[in-house]
């Protein structure tokens, strides 16, 4: 019945070691996504927001142009270095970007409403090594890229609008000088300096909750639901186990994209076809970061007793697990909850 299952269950969950490598320091990005909405010749809306890897750092008040910060340390890191100077230029440098926008759409007739967006920014490796990077798009299309290192626009379409606005950027050498300035060392520096002010949350982790359950789409098919969410961050290792051996990438193993949640965690499924009472056993097996070297084991029980049993006895396992296991069981029993409950409601 259920309890040596449970039992096995959470003595494997909590015992058996994984190869989940940690890399010390990691590749950095940092990028600033940007769009304009150009409704007619005299309106422009600005959007600007400022991701450090999928981390949102701050973002532009689309009513007053003014940078509102996502976290303290975020506001605090923007005081050091050349942000303080970018910050106070910023209206200014908007301002003329949409009149240098607006002008060029006269002189060559483009249609409103236009659409520019823009990203910007840099990466910086482990060993110190950055390169920095802006690229622009109209209406959905590259159009033209900055070289950094050149300090050139180069278009990135053949059209005569790519041409002609990467050559009057290329003969602002104020501005591209300055640009490569803010993409290389500029942006360098405000990584580091976020990092400094935000390791706590820059390096938080969220433990994986991972459910199990099975769908019969025929009478001859059952798939086997593997449902993984709320990690942090976002790199994951996801695998079923046949009697033990991992299941090889193959048609019967279909693995989905990881998908954002709301909170700034992940989420992904994995769901394996298999026949039913093919008579094996079959595991799910979760590695993540947060879960050290440990992996969490969870088991299909190929029989359709009431999940609500099982997380009951899990609770009195629990209890007595208590002074080897740790807050994450916790965290993970109730995910199970949550999660049987909305597929209840779901079937
Ligand atoms: C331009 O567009 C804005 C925003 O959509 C609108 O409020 C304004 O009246 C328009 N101006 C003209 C001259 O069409
Ligand atoms: C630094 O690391 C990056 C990425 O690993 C690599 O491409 C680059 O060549 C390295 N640069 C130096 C100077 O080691
Ligand atoms: C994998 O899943 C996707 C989405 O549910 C589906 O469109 C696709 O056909 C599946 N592939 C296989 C091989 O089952």
């Amino acid at each position: 019945m259920q309890p040596p299952h449970l039992l096995l269950f959470l003595f494997l969950t909590l015992l058996l070691p994984g190869t989940w490598a940690d890399p010390e320091a990691e590749t950095q990005v940092l990028q600033l996504l940007q769009t304009i909405l150009f409704t007619n010749v005299s309106s422009a809306e600005v959007f600007g927001v400022t991701l450090l890897g999928d981390v949102p750092i701050y973002a532009l008040d689309p009513d007053d142009w003014s940078l509102r910060f996502h976290w303290p340390w975020s506001r605090q890191a923007a005081t050091e270095g050349d942000m303080g100077k970018i910050k106070s230029h910023l209206k200014v440098a908007l301002r003329n970007m949409v009149r240098y926008v607006h002008e060029v759409a006269q002189k060559v007739q483009l249609d409103y409403p236009l659409v520019i967006q823009s990203r910007a920014g840099c990466v910086l490796h482990p060993n110190r090594t950055s390169w920095g990077f802006m690229d622009v798009g109209e209406g959905g299309r590259d159009l033209i890229a900055f070289e950094v290192e050149r300090q050139r626009w180069e278009p990135r379409q053949m059209s005569s609008l790519a041409e002609l606005i990467s050559k009057s950027l290329n003969s602002k050498k104020a501005v591209t000088s300055l640009l490569e300035h803010l993409l290389s060392i500029s942006c360098q520096s405000h990584i580091l300096a976020l990092c400094r002010y935000g390791r706590a949350d820059l390096e938080r982790q969220e433990m994986p909750v991972a459910t199990v359950f099975a769908r019969t789409p025929r009478p001859d098919q059952l798939l086997l639901v593997c449902h993984v969410t709320g990690f942090y961050p976002r790199p994951i290792s996801v695998a079923w186990l046949r009697d033990g051996q991992e299941v090889p990438p193959g048609p019967t193993l279909n693995t989905s994209a990881i998908l954002p949640n709301a909170d700034l965690t992940y989420q992904l499924r994995s769901v394996l076809a298999v026949a039913p009472r093919d008579g094996h056993s079959y595991a799910c097996r979760v590695r993540h970061r947060s879960l050290g070297t440990r992996s969490l084991l969870i088991p299909w029980e190929n029989h359709s007793a009431a999940p609500t049993t099982s997380i009951t006895i899990a609770v009195l396992l629990l209890v007595a697990a208590a002074s080897t296991g740790g807050f994450w069981w916790w965290k993970r029993r109730k995910g199970d909850e949550t999660t049987w409950e909305t597929q209840e409601f779901m079937t």
